[in-house]
């Protein structure tokens, strides 16, 4: 395993849409192996691949449930709403409000190609969302709650 470089925000792999992955191979494990290893001793809870640049649809993360990796991500159900603190990897120091909804259900495929269907909410949901935005070259800064929403919430 080896650690990779993170991408940041100003470089324009960051907004690119990243392509499907076709092939379970070994490359891909390596990948897989050290997208793990970078995310977790950049103490993230996600990490997506363009974030290593490599346009690829692939995910690491781990919203503090265990570790899980996404193979061509698809969210296929969105329901309610959050508003939270959300940051990134490859936009230190940088936080914001994001609006995302509460609950979602995704399909992907693991290392070996086999498909699962996973239903999240909170944090895990808004994980989802945060890097399954990555892969369509998406960034948090681009999912702000409106300023009305905030000054609601504050009432
Ligand atoms: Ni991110």
């Amino acid at each position: 395993m080896a650690l990779r470089n993170i991408v940041k925000v100003g470089d324009p792999i960051l907004s690119k849409k990243s392509r499907p992955v076709e092939k379970f191979d070994d490359r891909l494990h390596t990948l897989l192996d050290d997208m793990k290893q970078t995310m977790y001793s950049a103490n993230g809870v996600g990490l997506a691949a363009v974030q290593v640049g490599v346009l690829r649809r692939i995910v690491v993360l781990d919203c503090g449930d265990g570790y899980t990796e996404l193979i061509n991500p698809e969210i296929t159900e969105r329901s309610g709403q959050q508003l939270e603190e959300e940051g990134c990897l490859s936009l230190p120091g940088e936080s914001g409000v994001t609006l995302r909804p509460e609950t979602v259900k995704l399909k992907a495929q693991d290392r070996n190609g086999k498909w699962h269907v996973y239903t999240a909410d909170g944090l895990k949901a808004r994980c989802f969302c945060h890097e399954t935005d990555h892969l369509d070259g998406v960034l948090f800064t681009q999912r702000l709650a409106p300023k009305e929403m905030l000054e609601q919430e504050q009432k």
